[in-house]
């Protein structure tokens, strides 16, 4: 604006005031028109600001979508190992950290405890994620916070499916239980509402699936886990398979394509009775959906039910942020949950941890990855909606750039023990 237009602009500024100042009075019919214009302006503004918050609030929908997850590049596209794909992680997580920051409402968006009908904690534990440590640690925090923990009792064949009338009378059962109560079960996850029944809090556990093959590959290979076993159940409930089976390291079965490391895809039955298939344990119950090995339909399915049902989907690979997301999004039960947990670390991480592993080469840890591609961007989408929640926790405090340093990156380094459970 040059000084001339400048200057004009403030006259007409006062040839405007002037017109209000002065001819208010001599043109009363005139205020009635202004108050109808005030009242219509009025009501177009508080329109168009509905109208924002409506769509902001659509926005916010659409970034949580498990889909749109992925299509952000939020979870496993990057794929192929710990070095790929940092640096645009990296910007990612910020962009969607800056955008959380600057709403009011993420962690509300992602507090599922708030939807739970009932107060029970269903903890349907994955295999070889560490949920003996959990388990321990929610036997303390009942100790403090006032509720029970109880767990199924387990067995040689844990039936992870089941039939209708099994799960109407688990349903029904845990439901006359006292509560508050968590009560732990290896069990796909099981839809309360499918069954009219109010819907407790869901949590669980999850760690990179190549880790887990490696650690059940061990575990069914050391003797104690046979001699443990023998001593809970009942001597000779279980066999102890020959030297032949037991020395089988991994790169070697993989190499020679043996039953047990060959991973199918789609594959339905599961002839070795392994675990390999983390998803199942959130897509549910729908055998034709969920059992096909490595499926994009069943990978999705579990995606939405974690968005869906899930209070909290932790890892010990990130043990403080696991711990602190507990501890905020369900106070109720896991208040003091770092305390009790490092109070006792010692013991509780090394829970059922199997002192017989062996090193598994880069290849043989590459061949698996090819094979389980969707098993893996499931995991990460759950890594990447736990950092969500931990972020989401910053707003209202002052939580600056500094502590965004803090926040973990997607293929960095975990901050937890030694994956060894
Ligand atoms: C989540 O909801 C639960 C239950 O209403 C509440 O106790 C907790 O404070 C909420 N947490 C967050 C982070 O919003
Ligand atoms: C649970 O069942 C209800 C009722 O059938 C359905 O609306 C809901 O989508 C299901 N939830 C999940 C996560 O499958
Ligand atoms: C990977 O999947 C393919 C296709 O199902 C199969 O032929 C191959 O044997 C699998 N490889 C491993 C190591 O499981
Ligand atoms: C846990 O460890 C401490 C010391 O390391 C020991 O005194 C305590 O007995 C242990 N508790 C259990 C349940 O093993
Ligand atoms: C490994 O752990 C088991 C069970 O905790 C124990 O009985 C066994 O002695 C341990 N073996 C070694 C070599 O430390
Ligand atoms: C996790 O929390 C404990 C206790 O607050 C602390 O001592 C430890 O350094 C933390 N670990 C990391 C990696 O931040």
């Amino acid at each position: 604006m040059t000084p001339n237009s400048d200057r004009s602009y403030k006259m007409k500024l006062r040839d405007v005031e002037n017109a209000f100042k002065y001819r208010r009075i001599p043109y009363p019919k005139r205020s009635v028109e202004l108050i109808a214009l005030l009242a219509i302006s009025c009501t177009f503004f508080l329109f168009m600001h509905t109208s924002k918050l409506n769509s902001r609030l659509k926005e916010m929908e659409v970034k949580l979508q498990p889909s749109e997850f992925s299509a952000l590049g939020l979870t496993g596209n990057h794929i192929s190992g710990h070095d790929a794909g940092k640096p645009d992680d990296i910007n990612t997580l910020h962009g969607t950290y800056q955008y959380l920051k600057s709403t009011g409402q993420a962690a509300d968006m992602l507090n599922n405890t708030k939807r739970a009908e009932v107060d029970f904690i269903f903890f349907n534990r994955v295999p070889k994620v560490g949920s003996q440590s959990l388990m321990e640690l929610m036997r303390r925090l009942g100790k403090i916070n006032g509720f029970v923990h109880a767990r199924n009792p387990g067995s040689v064949k844990e039936s992870i499916m089941m039939r209708q009338e099994a799960l109407k009378d688990l349903i029904a059962d845990l439901l006359t239980r006292q509560k508050p109560h968590v009560y732990s079960q290896h069990i796909a996850y099981v839809n309360f509402t499918r069954f009219h029944m109010p819907r407790p809090i869901y949590i669980n556990l999850v760690r990179d699936p190549i880790e887990r093959i490696i650690s059940w590959h061990y575990y069914i290979r050391a003797r104690w886990y046979y001699n443990d076993m023998n001593a809970k159940l009942g001597p000779k409930s279980v066999k102890m398979p020959p030297d032949e089976f037991l020395n089988l390291d991994l790169d070697t079965c993989v190499r020679n394509k043996d039953p047990y490391c060959t991973f199918e895809q789609m594959q339905m039955n599961n002839p070795v009775g392994d675990h390999r298939r983390q998803t199942l344990f959130f897509c549910g119950m729908n055998k034709k959906l969920c059992m096909p090995f490595n499926s994009k339909m069943a990978m999705q399915k579990a995606k939405r039910t974690v968005e869906s049902d899930y209070a909290v989907v932790g890892t010990w690979e990130d043990t403080n942020i696991t711990l602190t997301v507990l501890e905020h999004y369900i106070p109720r039960y896991f208040r003091n949950a770092k305390v009790a947990y490092y109070l006792g670390k010692e013991n509780l991480s090394r829970i059922n941890r199997n002192n017989v592993t062996r090193i598994v080469s880069d290849e043989t840890r590459q061949i698996l990855r090819t094979n389980l591609t969707n098993e893996i961007e499931f995991y990460e989408f759950c890594k990447q909606r736990l950092y969500l929640q931990y972020a989401a926790l910053s707003q209202g405090r002052s939580f600056g750039e500094d502590d965004y340093l803090l926040m973990p990156q997607l293929h960095g380094q975990a901050d937890g023990d030694e994956a060894e459970y």
